[in-house]
This record gives C-alpha cells, structure tokens and sequence, in this order.
C-alpha cells in the first residue's frame, strides 16, 4: 500500500509517499520546505504568512515528488491540531487530489502522527508492546498519553500553560538567540553549566501527571532582570540551566507514569524530540529505573514536523479501510488526542 502524506499544520510544508510492503513501512521520497526563516524575521510564526507560502510551495513539492495518482493508493493529511489557515490550504490540496485521484483520503491528527514516526522503517506487526506511555513535547503541546494500541489514547496529564517548545521558544526571545528557539538554546547549553542558576523544577512533587513551563519561563526572566550585560559564558549557563530543569521535570513525570500504569514501553514523540538532552536521560533513566521497559527514541529526522509520520499514521486508518472521503473532510484546529 502506497501513501501520499501532507503536512502543512504550521510552518512546515512536508510531502511524503510511504510503501508498507510485506508489513514494513518504507519511506519514498520525502520533501520538506522550511518557511522558518521567513518567519524568524518576525521573532515566531505569523499565521497569514504562513498560509500564502503553503499555497505557493505544496503544487511545487508535489511536482518534484514526482507523483500521479497511479502511484498511490491512499492520501493522509494533517487535519488538526494546529493553524486554522494552515491546516486548511493542506487539507483543501488532498481533497482535490483525492477527488482528482479518485482515492480515498483520511484525515490525521497531527499528535498521532507524531507518535506514529516510531514505527517507520519497522516491520509493523507487534514492534511494539502495550500498555506504552508516551510524552508528547512540541511547540504547541506538552502531554502524557497512555497507548493501549495503535488509535485507543488516553490522556493523564498535559501542560496546564506553557508548551515544552514554547518555553524554549520564549527563553530563546530573551536571550536574542532567534527562532525557532529550542534548536539555539540547547546548542549553546552544551557548553554551559547546567548547575549554575537554580531554576525551579515546576510541579515536580505533585502526584499529578501536568506540566507547568511558565513559572520556569519567568525565573528567567527574572534572573536576567538582575543586570543588564551578560557574558557569552554566561547565557551558556542559563541555556543550560533553563534546559536541565525542562528535561529532569519531562523525564521524572514521565518515569512517574510509567510505573503507575505499568507501561511496557515508553515512547518520546515531538519537535522537542530531538533536544540531545531530552533524548539521552530518557534512554538512560528508563534503563536503569524500570525493568523490562523499552524507550523508543524517534530518529532526528522525523522527531519535527514532517509528511513521512502523517503518512504512517494514516497507514494505520487506511489499512483499516477508514475513508473521510473528499467531501466532508474539515480542518479542526483544536483536535485534542485522548480525551
Ligand atoms: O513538533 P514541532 O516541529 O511543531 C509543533 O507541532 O509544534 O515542534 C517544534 C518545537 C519548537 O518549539 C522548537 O523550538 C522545538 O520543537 N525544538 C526543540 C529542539 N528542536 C526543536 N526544543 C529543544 N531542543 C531542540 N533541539
Ligand atoms: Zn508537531
């Protein structure tokens, strides 16, 4: 089964075309247009812009992925969460394909498609074993899910403010490191000390599965509030510190649901994904904290948005012969995974 995936939910505009032969998911050709430093200009995303470049860039990545509809048996695409005006120029594009194509098409939660990355390039049947937690960590979400199987979501907890990314993304703003924020920061916390500045560790003790990054945001702030000249060494030292409490606060929540549900595996999924920190201590902890529990790490190229996990999210809907067909097939902006 071959599978046309589109992503256009925020600043990345993304085509893909899967091939699940003999039950492994393979990825084809798969093309990423950037609009990041367009929007850099403006310090972070600015949804109109962001809609005209999609118009203008998607017709291209599909001519240069070479595709017709006799390549392609199914076509997945982001139908939420993310930027109305994003969303829909994705959304109208495949359904014209779709009717064009005379295909069935389905509509993929942006969320999902973030966890279903961990499958591409796997043999499909029984990768994985369930009950697995999955920490969720983007831009524009932060959460725990406990995945009983492929499609059945729960959610525990999510952020009851600030996203993962958007704390970075914000700590970057302040430190005039550009956008996005997170790929700035982490880079200049590797050579800094990450026990220099103190900065709390939200929520941590409580025996709930939230978040909180804004508290942590504005220690900050605060902190950089004491004076106005600060070293190259300095800001080093407040990535890194800033970093460390993100992680050890990510990682401590995780490992608290983990055991609670008893999940046999744990997942990591998200843009925040590919924070080197992020990606190490979860390995590491899960290894040595709980026994006979597999953390699944996505690979760097799919852990920000892109069409190859849309794509692999929608095998899973259009193997089941699920089709939203053409026609009624709307954006929902505000599609919530596991509630
Ligand atoms: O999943 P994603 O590409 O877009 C959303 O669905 O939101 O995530 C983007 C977020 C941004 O906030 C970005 O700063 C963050 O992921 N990010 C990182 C790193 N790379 C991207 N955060 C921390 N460390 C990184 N290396
Ligand atoms: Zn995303």
């Amino acid at each position: 089964m071959r599978i046309l995936g589109i992503e256009t939910s925020c600043d990345e505009t993304s085509v893909a075309l899967l091939d699940v032969n003999k039950g492994v998911a393979r990825m084809g050709k798969h093309l990423t247009a950037s609009q990041v430093l367009k929007h850099a200009q403006y310090g972070g995303v600015v949804p109109e812009v962001a809609a005209r470049l999609h118009v203008e860039t998607l017709p291209l990545l599909i001519d240069e992925l070479g595709v017709s509809g006799k390549d392609v048996d199914g076509i997945a695409v982001t139908r939420g969460p993310g930027l109305i005006t994003s969303l829909r120029v994705g959304t109208d594009f495949a359904r014209a394909l779709a009717y064009g194509w005379k295909k069935p098409i389905v509509g993929v939660n942006h969320i999902e498609g973030h966890i279903a990355a961990n499958w591409i390039g796997k043999k499909l049947a029984g990768a994985y074993r369930f009950p697995a937690l999955v920490l969720v960590v983007s831009g524009g979400h932060t959460e725990l899910i406990l995945m009983k199987g492929f499609g059945k979501y729960e959610r525990l907890g999510s952020t009851l403010d600030d996203a993962a990314g958007e704390a970075f993304d914000k700590v970057a703003k302040m430190l005039d490191l550009g956008y996005p924020g997170g790929p700035a920061v982490s880079k200049r916390a590797l050579k800094g000390n990450p026990l220099e500045f103190p900065f709390p560790r939200p929520l941590l003790n409580k025996p709930n599965f939230d978040f909180s990054f804004s508290g942590l945001k504005t220690a900050v702030l605060y902190t950089l509030q004491r004076k106005k000249a600060w070293s190259e060494k300095e800001v080093d030292d407040l990535c890194a510190s800033f970093q460390a409490a993100v992680v050890e606060t990510l990682v401590a929540k995780t490992l608290r649901a983990a055991k609670a549900k008893k999940a046999k595996t744990v997942f990591l999924a998200g843009g925040v994904a590919a924070n080197g920190l992020l990606r190490e201590t979860l390995a590491a902890t899960v290894a040595s904290e709980l026994k006979d529990v597999e953390a699944i790490i996505p690979a760097l190229e799919y852990c920000t948005d892109n069409a190859a996990m849309i794509a692999m999210a929608g095998y899973f809907h259009l193997s089941k012969k699920e089709n939203d067909g053409w026609k009624g097939m709307e954006p929902d902006p505000s599609w919530e995974l596991g509630l």
